[in-house]
Protein backbone atom coordinates (compact mmCIF):
# COMPACT_ATOMS: atom_id res chain seq x y z
CA UNK A 1 0.00 0.00 0.00
CA UNK A 2 0.90 3.46 -0.73
CA UNK A 3 1.37 6.13 1.94
CA UNK A 4 0.60 9.44 0.84
CA UNK A 5 0.09 12.01 3.79
CA UNK A 6 -3.02 12.56 3.17
CA UNK A 7 -4.99 9.48 2.44
CA UNK A 8 -5.90 7.11 5.46
CA UNK A 9 -3.87 4.91 5.01
CA UNK A 10 -0.89 7.19 5.28
CA UNK A 11 -2.67 9.23 8.68
CA UNK A 12 -2.59 5.58 9.91
CA UNK A 13 0.59 4.60 9.32
CA UNK A 14 2.10 7.84 10.65
CA UNK A 15 0.31 7.32 13.82
CA UNK A 16 1.59 3.11 13.40
CA UNK A 17 5.24 4.45 12.68
CA UNK A 18 5.04 6.58 16.03
CA UNK A 19 3.60 3.94 18.32
CA UNK A 20 6.28 1.40 17.45
CA UNK A 21 9.16 3.98 17.36
CA UNK A 22 11.20 0.87 18.74
CA UNK A 23 11.28 -1.14 15.84
CA UNK A 24 12.63 2.22 13.59
CA UNK A 25 10.61 1.64 10.56
CA UNK A 26 9.58 4.93 8.68
CA UNK A 27 5.56 5.33 7.84
CA UNK A 28 6.65 4.07 4.29
CA UNK A 29 7.78 0.89 5.29
CA UNK A 30 4.75 0.74 7.70
CA UNK A 31 2.40 1.73 4.82
CA UNK A 32 3.82 -1.13 2.97
CA UNK A 33 2.90 -3.58 5.94
CA UNK A 34 -1.19 -2.39 5.98
CA UNK A 35 -3.41 -4.84 4.15
CA UNK A 36 -6.89 -4.80 2.99
CA UNK A 37 -8.55 -7.93 4.46
CA UNK A 38 -10.07 -10.34 2.16
CA UNK A 39 -13.37 -9.83 3.87
CA UNK A 40 -14.35 -6.31 5.07
CA UNK A 41 -16.19 -8.07 8.60
CA UNK A 42 -12.43 -8.61 9.90
CA UNK A 43 -11.57 -4.69 9.17
CA UNK A 44 -11.17 -2.38 6.74
CA UNK A 45 -7.79 -2.15 7.07
CA UNK A 46 -5.56 -4.70 9.09
CA UNK A 47 -1.46 -4.17 9.96
CA UNK A 48 -0.24 -7.64 10.51
CA UNK A 49 2.39 -7.55 13.18
CA UNK A 50 4.71 -10.27 12.73
CA UNK A 51 7.53 -8.38 11.17
CA UNK A 52 7.35 -6.32 14.11
CA UNK A 53 7.97 -9.35 16.25
CA UNK A 54 11.93 -9.89 16.36
CA UNK A 55 12.95 -6.03 16.50
CA UNK A 56 10.22 -5.27 19.53
CA UNK A 57 11.14 -8.67 20.55
CA UNK A 58 7.31 -10.02 21.37
CA UNK A 59 4.90 -12.48 19.61
CA UNK A 60 2.57 -10.88 17.09
CA UNK A 61 -0.56 -11.88 19.17
CA UNK A 62 0.87 -9.76 21.87
CA UNK A 63 1.77 -6.82 19.68
CA UNK A 64 -1.39 -6.20 17.77
CA UNK A 65 -2.99 -6.55 21.60
CA UNK A 66 -0.95 -4.27 22.94
CA UNK A 67 -1.39 -1.65 19.69
CA UNK A 68 -5.05 -1.89 19.79
CA UNK A 69 -5.00 -0.70 24.03
CA UNK A 70 -6.46 2.56 24.01
CA UNK A 71 -5.56 3.27 19.92
CA UNK A 72 -6.64 6.60 18.40
CA UNK A 73 -6.37 7.16 15.18
CA UNK A 74 -8.16 10.45 13.51
CA UNK A 75 -10.54 8.37 10.75
CA UNK A 76 -10.79 4.94 12.55
CA UNK A 77 -13.43 3.96 14.96
CA UNK A 78 -12.05 0.70 16.52
CA UNK A 79 -8.83 -0.91 16.48
CA UNK A 80 -8.76 -4.56 17.87
CA UNK A 81 -6.43 -7.54 17.84
CA UNK A 82 -6.89 -10.95 16.23
CA UNK A 83 -4.07 -13.26 16.56
CA UNK A 84 -1.02 -11.33 15.25
CA UNK A 85 -3.06 -8.82 13.09
CA UNK A 86 -4.41 -5.68 14.31
CA UNK A 87 -7.65 -4.72 12.71
CA UNK A 88 -9.11 -1.53 11.82
CA UNK A 89 -12.48 -0.04 11.18
CA UNK A 90 -13.04 3.12 9.66
CA UNK A 91 -15.34 5.98 11.23
CA UNK A 92 -18.35 7.01 10.14
CA UNK A 93 -16.39 10.36 10.10
CA UNK A 94 -14.45 9.45 7.95
CA UNK A 95 -16.79 7.93 5.22
CA UNK A 96 -18.52 11.14 5.42
CA UNK A 97 -15.83 13.19 4.87
CA UNK A 98 -14.21 11.19 1.80
CA UNK A 99 -17.58 12.13 0.18
CA UNK A 100 -18.02 15.67 1.09
CA UNK A 101 -13.92 15.84 -0.49
CA UNK A 102 -15.26 14.47 -3.68
CA UNK A 103 -17.52 16.67 -4.08
CA UNK A 104 -15.81 19.79 -2.93
CA UNK A 105 -12.82 19.07 -5.41
CA UNK A 106 -14.73 17.80 -8.06
CA UNK A 107 -12.40 16.67 -10.77
CA UNK A 108 -9.56 17.81 -8.71
CA UNK A 109 -10.14 14.72 -6.41
CA UNK A 110 -7.61 12.06 -6.32
CA UNK A 111 -5.04 14.38 -7.43
CA UNK A 112 -1.35 12.83 -6.08
CA UNK A 113 0.25 16.66 -7.20
CA UNK A 114 3.60 14.26 -7.23
CA UNK A 115 4.35 15.19 -10.75
CA UNK A 116 4.60 19.31 -10.43
CA UNK A 117 7.34 20.99 -12.32
CA UNK A 118 8.34 17.79 -14.11
CA UNK A 119 7.78 17.41 -17.66
CA UNK A 120 7.55 13.15 -19.20
CA UNK A 121 8.03 12.56 -22.35
CA UNK A 122 5.90 9.50 -23.99
CA UNK A 123 6.64 7.95 -26.94
CA UNK A 124 3.68 5.74 -27.97
CA UNK A 125 1.06 4.59 -30.87
CA UNK A 126 4.00 5.26 -33.26
CA UNK A 127 3.01 2.65 -36.20
CA UNK A 128 5.08 1.86 -38.71
CA UNK A 129 3.40 3.77 -41.89
CA UNK A 130 2.33 1.62 -44.87
CA UNK A 131 1.82 -1.29 -42.83
CA UNK A 132 -1.99 -2.31 -42.15
CA UNK A 133 -3.28 -0.84 -38.72
CA UNK A 134 -4.13 -3.72 -36.73
CA UNK A 135 -4.81 -4.82 -33.52
CA UNK A 136 -1.17 -5.02 -32.47
CA UNK A 137 -1.14 -1.59 -32.65
CA UNK A 138 -4.01 -0.93 -29.86
CA UNK A 139 -1.58 -2.10 -27.17
CA UNK A 140 1.08 0.61 -27.36
CA UNK A 141 -2.09 3.73 -28.78
CA UNK A 142 -4.25 2.65 -25.50
CA UNK A 143 -1.45 2.24 -22.42
CA UNK A 144 0.75 5.08 -23.99
CA UNK A 145 -2.44 7.59 -24.16
CA UNK A 146 -3.56 6.15 -20.40
CA UNK A 147 0.01 6.57 -18.97
CA UNK A 148 -0.21 9.87 -20.61
CA UNK A 149 -3.79 10.90 -18.62
CA UNK A 150 -2.21 9.26 -15.37
CA UNK A 151 0.79 11.56 -15.58
CA UNK A 152 -1.11 14.69 -16.48
CA UNK A 153 -3.72 13.73 -13.76
CA UNK A 154 -0.59 13.74 -11.44
CA UNK A 155 0.53 16.90 -12.51
CA UNK A 156 3.63 16.35 -14.77
CA UNK A 157 3.74 18.37 -17.85
CA UNK A 158 3.61 15.96 -20.83
CA UNK A 159 4.43 15.39 -24.18
CA UNK A 160 2.48 12.40 -26.04
CA UNK A 161 4.93 11.96 -29.27
CA UNK A 162 3.82 9.68 -31.99
CA UNK A 163 6.86 8.57 -33.00
CA UNK A 164 6.39 6.99 -36.82
CA UNK A 165 7.94 4.68 -38.58
CA UNK A 166 7.89 6.15 -41.25
CA UNK A 167 11.45 5.72 -42.09
CA UNK A 168 13.41 2.45 -43.29
CA UNK A 169 13.55 -0.38 -45.97
CA UNK A 170 9.87 -1.22 -45.54
CA UNK A 171 9.88 1.95 -48.22
CA UNK A 172 12.71 0.45 -50.29
CA UNK A 173 9.98 -2.63 -50.67
CA UNK A 174 6.96 -0.27 -51.22
CA UNK A 175 8.78 1.60 -53.52
CA UNK A 176 9.78 -0.52 -55.34
CA UNK A 177 6.21 -2.34 -55.68
CA UNK A 178 4.65 0.59 -56.76
CA UNK A 179 6.90 1.34 -59.41
CA UNK A 180 6.59 -2.50 -60.47
CA UNK A 181 2.75 -2.80 -59.89
CA UNK A 182 1.26 0.24 -58.62
CA UNK A 183 -0.65 3.54 -60.19
CA UNK A 184 -1.87 6.49 -58.92
CA UNK A 185 -5.50 6.49 -59.40
CA UNK A 186 -5.36 3.08 -57.17
CA UNK A 187 -3.59 4.84 -54.43
CA UNK A 188 -5.75 7.39 -54.68
CA UNK A 189 -8.90 5.72 -54.39
CA UNK A 190 -8.14 2.46 -52.11
CA UNK A 191 -5.53 4.67 -49.67
CA UNK A 192 -4.26 2.63 -47.03
CA UNK A 193 -5.33 -0.86 -48.12
CA UNK A 194 -4.00 -0.46 -51.80
CA UNK A 195 -0.64 0.80 -49.69
CA UNK A 196 -0.81 -3.09 -48.09
CA UNK A 197 -1.90 -4.99 -50.58
CA UNK A 198 1.56 -3.74 -52.72
CA UNK A 199 3.41 -4.47 -49.34
CA UNK A 200 1.84 -8.15 -48.73
CA UNK A 201 2.24 -8.47 -52.78
CA UNK A 202 6.04 -7.11 -52.32
CA UNK A 203 6.77 -9.80 -49.81
CA UNK A 204 5.00 -12.90 -51.21
CA UNK A 205 6.36 -12.38 -54.92
CA UNK A 206 10.06 -11.88 -52.92
CA UNK A 207 9.86 -14.87 -51.89
CA UNK A 208 9.90 -16.70 -55.45
CA UNK A 209 12.45 -13.91 -56.22
CA UNK A 210 14.74 -12.63 -54.36
CA UNK A 211 16.46 -10.13 -56.72
CA UNK A 212 13.39 -8.46 -55.52
CA UNK A 213 15.31 -7.40 -52.05
CA UNK A 214 18.52 -5.92 -53.90
CA UNK A 215 16.02 -3.69 -55.96
CA UNK A 216 14.08 -2.82 -52.27
CA UNK A 217 17.76 -2.01 -50.67
CA UNK A 218 18.59 0.02 -53.67
CA UNK A 219 15.56 2.39 -53.61
CA UNK A 220 15.76 3.00 -49.79
CA UNK A 221 19.02 3.75 -50.15
CA UNK A 222 17.89 6.60 -53.34
CA UNK A 223 15.30 7.83 -50.94
CA UNK A 224 18.19 8.33 -47.80
CA UNK A 225 20.01 10.00 -50.70
CA UNK A 226 17.55 12.43 -51.21
CA UNK A 227 16.03 11.18 -54.68
CA UNK A 228 13.45 13.72 -55.92
CA UNK A 229 10.90 10.65 -57.54
CA UNK A 230 11.42 8.64 -54.49
CA UNK A 231 11.13 11.49 -51.45
CA UNK A 232 7.39 12.48 -53.24
CA UNK A 233 6.25 8.87 -53.47
CA UNK A 234 7.56 8.34 -49.50
CA UNK A 235 5.65 11.70 -48.44
CA UNK A 236 2.51 10.93 -50.18
CA UNK A 237 2.39 6.93 -48.37
CA UNK A 238 2.77 8.57 -45.31
CA UNK A 239 0.12 10.63 -45.28
CA UNK A 240 -2.07 8.47 -46.92
CA UNK A 241 -1.45 6.60 -44.16
CA UNK A 242 -1.67 9.60 -41.67
CA UNK A 243 -5.28 9.58 -42.88
CA UNK A 244 -6.05 6.41 -42.05
CA UNK A 245 -4.68 6.80 -38.32
CA UNK A 246 -6.49 9.75 -37.53
CA UNK A 247 -9.50 8.36 -37.93
CA UNK A 248 -8.91 5.81 -35.46
CA UNK A 249 -7.51 8.27 -32.91
CA UNK A 250 -10.33 10.10 -33.36
CA UNK A 251 -12.68 7.29 -32.08
CA UNK A 252 -10.24 6.49 -28.99
CA UNK A 253 -10.54 10.49 -28.49
CA UNK A 254 -6.61 10.20 -28.66
CA UNK A 255 -4.46 13.58 -30.05
CA UNK A 256 -0.32 13.90 -29.72
CA UNK A 257 1.26 16.57 -29.17
CA UNK A 258 3.77 15.76 -31.66
CA UNK A 259 4.07 13.54 -35.04
CA UNK A 260 8.07 13.83 -35.01
CA UNK A 261 8.62 10.19 -36.80
CA UNK A 262 12.00 8.37 -37.59
CA UNK A 263 12.72 10.40 -40.46
CA UNK A 264 12.92 13.57 -38.44
CA UNK A 265 16.11 12.20 -37.56
CA UNK A 266 17.71 11.17 -41.06
CA UNK A 267 20.30 14.45 -40.39
CA UNK A 268 20.21 14.08 -36.95
CA UNK A 269 22.06 10.78 -36.55
CA UNK A 270 25.86 11.45 -37.61
CA UNK A 271 26.26 13.84 -34.67
CA UNK A 272 25.80 10.56 -32.31
CA UNK A 273 27.52 8.42 -34.77
CA UNK A 274 30.35 10.78 -35.00
CA UNK A 275 30.22 10.82 -30.76
CA UNK A 276 30.31 6.91 -30.80
CA UNK A 277 33.41 6.63 -33.53
CA UNK A 278 34.87 9.90 -31.16
CA UNK A 279 35.00 8.03 -27.86
CA UNK A 280 36.44 4.47 -29.80
CA UNK A 281 32.68 2.61 -28.64
CA UNK A 282 32.05 1.74 -32.47
CA UNK A 283 33.57 -1.68 -33.84
CA UNK A 284 33.75 -2.60 -37.27
CA UNK A 285 32.47 -6.47 -37.42
CA UNK A 286 31.67 -7.56 -40.93
CA UNK A 287 31.88 -4.38 -42.54
CA UNK A 288 29.03 -2.74 -39.55
CA UNK A 289 29.34 -0.57 -37.41
CA UNK A 290 28.02 -1.39 -34.08
CA UNK A 291 28.79 -1.18 -29.96
CA UNK A 292 29.89 -4.34 -28.09
CA UNK A 293 28.11 -4.83 -25.18
CA UNK A 294 28.94 -8.39 -24.53
CA UNK A 295 30.55 -7.20 -21.17
CA UNK A 296 26.68 -6.94 -20.39
CA UNK A 297 25.56 -9.29 -21.80
CA UNK A 298 23.86 -8.13 -24.25
CA UNK A 299 23.98 -8.88 -28.05
CA UNK A 300 26.02 -5.84 -29.86
CA UNK A 301 24.15 -2.62 -30.87
CA UNK A 302 24.32 -2.40 -34.56
CA UNK A 303 24.53 1.66 -35.73
CA UNK A 304 25.45 1.59 -39.05
CA UNK A 305 24.93 -1.23 -41.93
CA UNK A 306 27.83 -1.92 -44.24
CA UNK A 307 26.37 0.31 -46.96
CA UNK A 308 26.71 3.34 -44.67
CA UNK A 309 22.54 3.38 -44.17
CA UNK A 310 21.79 3.50 -40.04
CA UNK A 311 19.41 0.89 -38.05
CA UNK A 312 16.61 1.53 -35.70
CA UNK A 313 18.83 1.91 -32.82
CA UNK A 314 20.69 4.48 -34.17
CA UNK A 315 17.71 6.49 -34.55
CA UNK A 316 16.54 6.09 -31.51
CA UNK A 317 19.75 7.36 -29.77
CA UNK A 318 19.56 10.67 -32.21
CA UNK A 319 15.78 11.24 -31.15
CA UNK A 320 16.56 10.51 -27.61
CA UNK A 321 19.05 12.99 -27.54
CA UNK A 322 16.97 15.61 -29.70
CA UNK A 323 14.31 15.43 -27.36
CA UNK A 324 16.51 15.35 -24.00
CA UNK A 325 17.84 19.20 -25.65
CA UNK A 326 14.22 19.79 -26.79
CA UNK A 327 11.87 19.10 -23.62
CA UNK A 328 14.61 18.28 -21.28
CA UNK A 329 12.42 15.82 -19.69
CA UNK A 330 12.82 13.97 -16.41
CA UNK A 331 11.48 11.03 -17.69
CA UNK A 332 11.33 9.31 -21.31
CA UNK A 333 8.94 6.89 -21.54
CA UNK A 334 8.50 3.71 -24.45
CA UNK A 335 5.81 2.08 -25.01
CA UNK A 336 5.98 -0.70 -26.86
CA UNK A 337 5.73 -4.70 -26.71
CA UNK A 338 7.65 -6.95 -25.39
CA UNK A 339 9.45 -8.51 -28.24
CA UNK A 340 11.23 -5.00 -28.17
CA UNK A 341 12.94 -4.94 -24.69
CA UNK A 342 15.97 -6.21 -26.04
CA UNK A 343 16.16 -2.98 -28.69
CA UNK A 344 15.66 -0.65 -25.74
CA UNK A 345 18.05 -2.35 -23.19
CA UNK A 346 20.89 -2.24 -26.02
CA UNK A 347 20.41 1.31 -26.76
CA UNK A 348 19.48 2.66 -23.18
CA UNK A 349 23.10 1.10 -22.60
CA UNK A 350 24.56 2.99 -25.49
CA UNK A 351 23.63 6.13 -24.21
CA UNK A 352 24.92 5.28 -20.86
CA UNK A 353 28.53 4.21 -22.35
CA UNK A 354 28.39 8.14 -24.51
CA UNK A 355 28.20 9.40 -20.89
CA UNK A 356 24.37 11.09 -21.35
CA UNK A 357 23.80 11.71 -17.51
CA UNK A 358 19.84 11.19 -18.55
CA UNK A 359 20.71 7.47 -19.66
CA UNK A 360 18.84 6.71 -16.04
CA UNK A 361 15.55 8.81 -17.30
CA UNK A 362 15.03 6.44 -20.14
CA UNK A 363 12.13 4.11 -18.83
CA UNK A 364 10.66 0.92 -21.37
CA UNK A 365 6.98 -0.15 -20.88
CA UNK A 366 6.32 -3.33 -22.70
CA UNK A 367 3.48 -5.01 -23.14
CA UNK A 368 2.33 -8.80 -24.07
CA UNK A 369 1.29 -10.03 -27.93
CA UNK A 370 -2.29 -9.41 -29.04
CA UNK A 371 -4.09 -12.74 -30.54
CA UNK A 372 -7.62 -12.89 -31.63
CA UNK A 373 -9.54 -15.67 -30.80
CA UNK A 374 -6.52 -18.12 -30.24
CA UNK A 375 -4.96 -17.33 -33.41
CA UNK A 376 -1.31 -14.77 -34.04
CA UNK A 377 -0.91 -11.95 -36.37
CA UNK A 378 1.00 -11.94 -38.98
CA UNK A 379 1.58 -8.96 -41.12
CA UNK A 380 3.70 -10.02 -44.02
CA UNK A 381 1.01 -12.08 -45.54
CA UNK A 382 -1.70 -10.15 -45.04
CA UNK A 383 -3.40 -12.13 -41.76
CA UNK A 384 -4.63 -9.16 -39.63
CA UNK A 385 -7.52 -7.48 -38.30
CA UNK A 386 -7.76 -4.21 -39.17
CA UNK A 387 -8.40 -1.87 -36.03
CA UNK A 388 -10.83 -0.39 -38.19
CA UNK A 389 -12.67 -3.55 -39.22
CA UNK A 390 -12.29 -4.27 -35.23
CA UNK A 391 -14.03 -1.18 -34.13
CA UNK A 392 -16.44 -1.20 -37.02
CA UNK A 393 -18.32 -5.05 -35.79
CA UNK A 394 -17.96 -3.70 -31.73
CA UNK A 395 -20.05 -0.89 -32.74
CA UNK A 396 -22.20 -3.00 -35.04
CA UNK A 397 -22.63 -5.37 -32.36
CA UNK A 398 -23.10 -3.01 -29.56
CA UNK A 399 -25.94 -1.56 -31.86
CA UNK A 400 -28.06 -4.60 -31.94
CA UNK A 401 -28.14 -4.86 -28.43
CA UNK A 402 -29.23 -1.44 -27.98
CA UNK A 403 -32.13 -1.63 -30.54
CA UNK A 404 -33.14 -3.96 -28.40
CA UNK A 405 -32.59 -3.01 -24.52
CA UNK A 406 -33.19 1.35 -25.19
CA UNK A 407 -34.87 1.39 -28.87
CA UNK A 408 -35.46 5.01 -27.91
CA UNK A 409 -32.44 6.14 -27.24
CA UNK A 410 -31.64 9.56 -28.62
CA UNK A 411 -28.01 9.48 -30.19
CA UNK A 412 -27.75 6.14 -30.26
CA UNK A 413 -24.73 5.82 -33.16
CA UNK A 414 -22.43 8.41 -31.05
CA UNK A 415 -23.46 5.84 -28.03
CA UNK A 416 -22.81 2.63 -29.70
CA UNK A 417 -19.26 4.15 -30.77
CA UNK A 418 -18.11 4.92 -27.48
CA UNK A 419 -19.32 1.88 -26.01
CA UNK A 420 -18.26 -0.36 -28.77
CA UNK A 421 -14.89 1.07 -28.85
CA UNK A 422 -14.85 1.39 -25.18
CA UNK A 423 -15.41 -2.53 -25.11
CA UNK A 424 -11.97 -2.76 -26.98
CA UNK A 425 -10.17 -0.55 -25.37
CA UNK A 426 -11.09 -1.94 -21.46
CA UNK A 427 -10.21 -5.21 -22.79
CA UNK A 428 -6.88 -4.27 -23.03
CA UNK A 429 -6.45 -2.48 -20.29
CA UNK A 430 -7.76 -4.27 -17.63
CA UNK A 431 -5.06 -7.19 -17.50
CA UNK A 432 -1.50 -6.30 -16.74
CA UNK A 433 0.13 -5.29 -19.32
CA UNK A 434 2.62 -7.90 -19.88
CA UNK A 435 0.30 -10.85 -19.66
CA UNK A 436 -0.62 -11.64 -23.55
CA UNK A 437 -3.90 -10.69 -24.59
CA UNK A 438 -6.30 -12.91 -26.33
CA UNK A 439 -8.95 -10.98 -27.95
CA UNK A 440 -12.55 -12.62 -28.10
CA UNK A 441 -15.16 -9.79 -29.10
CA UNK A 442 -18.09 -11.99 -27.08
CA UNK A 443 -16.07 -11.82 -24.02
CA UNK A 444 -15.39 -7.55 -24.55
CA UNK A 445 -18.70 -6.60 -25.12
CA UNK A 446 -20.31 -8.83 -22.73
CA UNK A 447 -22.59 -6.18 -20.74
CA UNK A 448 -22.36 -8.77 -17.35
CA UNK A 449 -18.93 -9.59 -17.34
CA UNK A 450 -15.77 -7.67 -15.85
CA UNK A 451 -15.95 -5.51 -18.98
CA UNK A 452 -16.14 -1.97 -20.50
CA UNK A 453 -19.95 -1.98 -21.31
CA UNK A 454 -20.60 -3.05 -17.96
CA UNK A 455 -18.63 -0.46 -16.38
CA UNK A 456 -19.91 2.08 -18.83
CA UNK A 457 -23.22 0.98 -18.08
CA UNK A 458 -22.86 1.17 -14.45
CA UNK A 459 -21.77 4.98 -14.71
CA UNK A 460 -25.04 5.75 -16.98
CA UNK A 461 -26.79 4.06 -13.77
CA UNK A 462 -25.54 6.65 -11.72
CA UNK A 463 -26.31 9.67 -13.56
CA UNK A 464 -30.13 8.26 -14.26
CA UNK A 465 -30.29 7.73 -10.19
CA UNK A 466 -28.81 11.48 -10.13
CA UNK A 467 -31.35 13.18 -12.83
CA UNK A 468 -33.69 11.17 -10.67
CA UNK A 469 -32.98 13.09 -7.99
CA UNK A 470 -33.01 16.36 -8.82
CA UNK A 471 -30.57 18.87 -7.16
CA UNK A 472 -27.76 17.10 -4.92
CA UNK A 473 -24.81 17.74 -3.52
CA UNK A 474 -24.65 19.26 -0.36
CA UNK A 475 -21.00 20.23 0.90
CA UNK A 476 -22.01 18.76 4.42
CA UNK A 477 -22.99 15.46 5.41
CA UNK A 478 -25.87 15.02 8.11
CA UNK A 479 -27.13 12.20 7.30
CA UNK A 480 -26.25 9.07 8.65
CA UNK A 481 -24.45 6.07 7.54
CA UNK A 482 -26.87 2.95 8.30
CA UNK A 483 -25.73 -0.05 6.32
CA UNK A 484 -22.37 -1.79 4.76
CA UNK A 485 -22.35 -1.00 1.59
CA UNK A 486 -22.28 3.02 1.87
CA UNK A 487 -19.10 2.35 4.25
CA UNK A 488 -17.90 0.10 1.55
CA UNK A 489 -18.58 2.52 -1.46
CA UNK A 490 -16.82 5.39 0.60
CA UNK A 491 -13.99 3.29 1.64
CA UNK A 492 -13.96 2.16 -2.04
CA UNK A 493 -14.10 5.91 -2.96
CA UNK A 494 -10.86 6.62 -0.25
CA UNK A 495 -8.30 4.38 -2.20
CA UNK A 496 -8.85 6.69 -5.72
CA UNK A 497 -5.73 8.94 -5.35
CA UNK A 498 -3.54 5.48 -3.81
CA UNK A 499 -4.24 3.66 -6.42
CA UNK A 500 -3.07 6.82 -9.13
CA UNK A 501 0.36 6.62 -7.66
CA UNK A 502 0.57 2.70 -7.95
CA UNK A 503 -0.57 3.44 -11.74
CA UNK A 504 2.00 6.00 -12.11
CA UNK A 505 5.06 3.65 -10.18
CA UNK A 506 3.62 0.54 -12.16
CA UNK A 507 3.16 2.27 -15.63
CA UNK A 508 0.34 0.15 -15.18
CA UNK A 509 -3.50 1.14 -16.36
CA UNK A 510 -4.59 -1.74 -15.00
CA UNK A 511 -4.60 -0.64 -11.92
CA UNK A 512 -6.80 2.16 -12.57
CA UNK A 513 -9.43 -0.45 -15.06
CA UNK A 514 -9.57 -2.60 -11.69
CA UNK A 515 -10.13 0.15 -9.44
CA UNK A 516 -13.39 1.17 -11.70
CA UNK A 517 -14.25 -2.28 -11.50
CA UNK A 518 -14.33 -2.47 -7.72
CA UNK A 519 -15.65 1.03 -7.32
CA UNK A 520 -18.37 -0.75 -10.08
CA UNK A 521 -19.11 -3.49 -7.69
CA UNK A 522 -19.78 -1.75 -4.78
CA UNK A 523 -21.87 0.74 -6.03
CA UNK A 524 -24.13 -1.97 -7.46
CA UNK A 525 -24.28 -3.51 -4.39
CA UNK A 526 -25.34 -0.21 -2.57
CA UNK A 527 -27.85 0.40 -5.38
CA UNK A 528 -29.42 -3.22 -4.91
CA UNK A 529 -29.63 -3.07 -1.59
CA UNK A 530 -30.48 0.32 -0.81
CA UNK A 531 -32.97 2.83 -1.39
CA UNK A 532 -31.21 5.83 -2.84
CA UNK A 533 -34.15 8.50 -4.20
CA UNK A 534 -36.56 6.83 -2.63
CA UNK A 535 -35.68 6.16 0.65
CA UNK A 536 -38.34 7.61 3.01
CA UNK A 537 -36.12 9.45 5.52
CA UNK A 538 -35.01 12.45 3.82
CA UNK A 539 -31.39 12.44 5.63
CA UNK A 540 -30.73 9.49 4.14
CA UNK A 541 -31.96 9.78 1.21
CA UNK A 542 -29.28 12.85 1.01
CA UNK A 543 -26.31 10.81 1.69
CA UNK A 544 -27.23 8.60 -0.69
CA UNK A 545 -27.38 10.66 -3.27
CA UNK A 546 -24.22 12.32 -2.34
CA UNK A 547 -22.87 9.33 -2.36
CA UNK A 548 -23.82 8.37 -5.54
CA UNK A 549 -22.89 12.35 -7.04
CA UNK A 550 -19.43 11.14 -5.42
CA UNK A 551 -19.24 8.00 -7.62
CA UNK A 552 -20.07 9.54 -10.28
CA UNK A 553 -17.32 12.39 -10.07
CA UNK A 554 -14.67 9.51 -9.37
CA UNK A 555 -15.41 7.47 -12.27
CA UNK A 556 -15.44 9.99 -14.45
CA UNK A 557 -11.93 11.16 -13.46
CA UNK A 558 -11.29 7.17 -13.74
CA UNK A 559 -12.36 6.71 -17.04
CA UNK A 560 -10.32 9.70 -18.28
CA UNK A 561 -7.00 8.20 -17.34
CA UNK A 562 -7.98 4.96 -19.49
CA UNK A 563 -9.05 6.70 -22.66
CA UNK A 564 -13.11 5.68 -21.52
CA UNK A 565 -16.33 7.39 -22.76
CA UNK A 566 -18.90 8.62 -20.55
CA UNK A 567 -22.02 8.02 -22.17
CA UNK A 568 -24.53 9.54 -19.58
CA UNK A 569 -27.42 7.18 -20.94
CA UNK A 570 -27.33 3.85 -22.81
N1 LIG B 1 7.50 1.84 -35.05
C1 LIG B 1 7.88 0.84 -34.10
C2 LIG B 1 7.08 -0.43 -34.34
O1 LIG B 1 5.96 -0.37 -34.83
C3 LIG B 1 7.67 1.26 -32.67
C4 LIG B 1 8.43 2.49 -32.25
C5 LIG B 1 8.60 2.58 -30.78
N2 LIG B 1 9.33 3.73 -30.35
C6 LIG B 1 10.63 3.89 -30.43
N3 LIG B 1 11.16 5.01 -30.03
N4 LIG B 1 11.41 2.94 -30.85
O2 LIG B 1 7.57 -1.49 -34.05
Amino acid sequence: MIALKQTLAGVLAARLADMTAEAALTTEQIAQMLEYPPDAAMGDLALPCFKLSKTLRMAPPAIAGKLAEDFTCEGIAAAEAAGGYLNFRLSDGFSAGVVERVLAKGDQYGRPDVGKGKTVVLDYASPNVAKPFHIGHLGSTVIGHSLKKIHEFAGYHCIGINYLGDWGTQFGKLITAYKLWGESAQIQAGGIDALVELYVRFHSEAEQDESLNDLARAEFKKLEDGDEENIRLWKRFVSISLEEYEKTYRQLGISFDSYKGESFYSDKMSAQVDKLREMGLLKIDDGASIVDLSEYGMPPCLILKSDGTTLYPTRDIAAAYYRQQTYHFDKAIYVTSAGQSLHFAQWFKVVELMGYDWYDRLVHVPYGTVSINGEKLATRTGNVILLRDLFAQAIEKVTDVMKEKNPDLENMDEVAEEVGVGAVVFYYLSGSRIKDINFIMEDALSFDGNTGPYVQYTYARACSVLEKAGSVSPRVMSGQFSCAEERELAKELSLFEEKVVQALQEYEPSVIARYILDVCAAFNRFYHECQIVSASDPQTRELRVSLTAAVKQTLASAFDLICLRKPEKI
